[in-house]
């Protein structure tokens, strides 16, 4: 199966890019739609939730995505390996997250991965990276209680900064942790490990005292 084109990098603040999905409505897309929720932000090719919905049909997995033509193959790849629990959908997270995420029933968010996001090196594209105050606080609004945020990126200054993000929000307590959490590797983090360098990646806890 060739793999689908698309460009490399999408500007997530071009016009084009500004619209809203249908906010989610989880008995339209998942078997089971009590199941509790993993929500993986640029999701890419998918094949990471792919890996996770086969090995934990216990949880529903939700990935959003930039490029549309990758998320309409990760949809096709679910739908051949029959899984009723994964569903992908094209979303601008910078822009329309809140919106998409608006009808969630409440405490079912449970995990929300940001990994290997676009870096945008250049100053003048700082403002098209994706972990901003703005999207942790949408995050943490549809977030359950003790849910729990990883992320994980190569780029050393990129993981500062989105640690410092994270930090900053004082609904969320900072896990130390020795290793990826989860039994499966994304695409990137493969191809960095491959390649013998460093990843940088903290976990993030919603405060329990706090409602969803
Ligand atoms: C470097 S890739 C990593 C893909 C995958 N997470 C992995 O680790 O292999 C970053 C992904 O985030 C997507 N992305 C970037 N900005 C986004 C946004 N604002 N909303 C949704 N997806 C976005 C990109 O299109 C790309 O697929």
């Amino acid at each position: 199966m060739p793999r689908v084109r698309v460009h490399q990098h999408v500007n997530p603040l071009a016009p084009f890019y500004r619209f809203a999905p249908p906010p989610l409505e989880v008995e339209n897309v998942f078997a089971n739609p009590q199941s509790p929720l993993f929500l993986d932000i640029g999701s890419g090719r998918g094949r990471f939730l792919l890996k996770m919905a086969e090995i934990e049909p216990e949880r529903n997995f939700l990935g959003v995505e930039i490029r549309e033509p990758l998320v309409v193959e990760a949809n096709r790849l679910a739908g051949e390996y029959n899984l009723t629990n994964l569903h992908y959908e094209f979303c601008n997270a910078s822009f329309a997250l809140d919106e998409f995420l608006k009808n969630l029933p409440a405490n079912h968010l449970q995990t929300v991965t940001i990994q290997f996001s676009d870096p945008w090196y250049k100053n003048k594209h700082a403002k098209r990276r994706m972990v901003t105050g703005d999207l942790v606080a949408t995050i943490i609004e549809h977030l359950g209680i003790s849910g729990e945020i990883f992320v994980q990126t190569d780029v050393d200054f990129l993981a500062e900064e989105m640690f410092a993000i994270l930090r900053a929000n004082a609904s969320l307590n900072e896990i130390e942790i020795a290793e990826n959490p989860f039994p499966v590797k994304t695409e990137r983090e493969k191809s960095v490990e491959e390649r013998s360098l460093p990843i940088y990646r903290r976990l993030f806890k919603k405060n329990s005292d706090l409602k969803s």
